[in-house]
């Protein structure tokens, strides 16, 4: 199967790649800048980006979105949907500097993946990963906020493991996969 991506983050076409390959399956990117509205609930963003898409990219070919967030109980969930806002701006240094003092370093990250294909029409497939804040920015690899976040249970960053490993659990990897069972359960009926 061939799916698109509608991205402008190479890092999460790095995972989707990696994801879809491992299932045999190929990725198209396309670098098409869309709007993404005001909302504290992702399936908002990615509901309204998708027909918003829908409407300039045509409907005859499947594509796909992912809006995702790193959401802090400490700080009312925040950064959560201004999470790129927060990158851009302060970046992981100011995440650390918000953090400081803070007792309570549990987070998690949210994905929402969004399908639209004629045969299908608006899918959205949601994927979940807990862990906490370091107290230090560590590992080379991944992107965003990967430096800073600790998956449960293990010592090492998200930007401290392989494509692979973080796409076995992820939030993003887990929201792929339901997608990809979706699919591929539809093709073999
Ligand atoms: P959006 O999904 O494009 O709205 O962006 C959400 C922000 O969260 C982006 O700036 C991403 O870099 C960041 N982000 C989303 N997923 C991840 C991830 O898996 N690791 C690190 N940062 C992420």
């Amino acid at each position: 199967m061939r799916l698109l991506l509608v991205s402008g983050n190479e890092g999460k076409f790095r995972e989707f790649r990696e994801a879809l390959g491992r299932r045999g399956h190929r990725l198209e990117w396309k670098r098409f800048p869309y709007p993404e509205v005001q909302s504290a609930s992702l399936d908002e963003v990615v509901g309204e980006a998708l027909a918003w898409l829908r409407a300039r990219l045509g409907e005859s070919e499947p594509f796909m979105i992912d809006d995702s967030g790193l959401f802090v109980p400490a700080l009312n969930d925040f950064p959560g949907v201004f999470s790129a806002y927060v990158l851009r701006t302060v970046g992981n240094p100011g995440m650390l500097r918000l953090m400081e003092g803070v007792g309570d370093r549990r987070a998690r990250f949210e994905a929402r993946l969004g399908l639209w294909s004629r045969e299908t029409g608006q899918r959205i497939f949601p994927g979940r990963v807990d862990g906490r804040i370091g107290t230090e920015a560590r590992g080379a690899g991944g992107f965003g906020f990967d430096p800073i976040f600790v998956p449960e249970g293990r010592d090492r960053t998200f930007a401290e493991i392989s494509v692979e490993e973080k796409n076995s659990f992820s939030h993003r990897g887990r929201a792929v996969a339901a997608l990809l069972d979706f699919l591929e359960g539809r093709a073999g009926r």
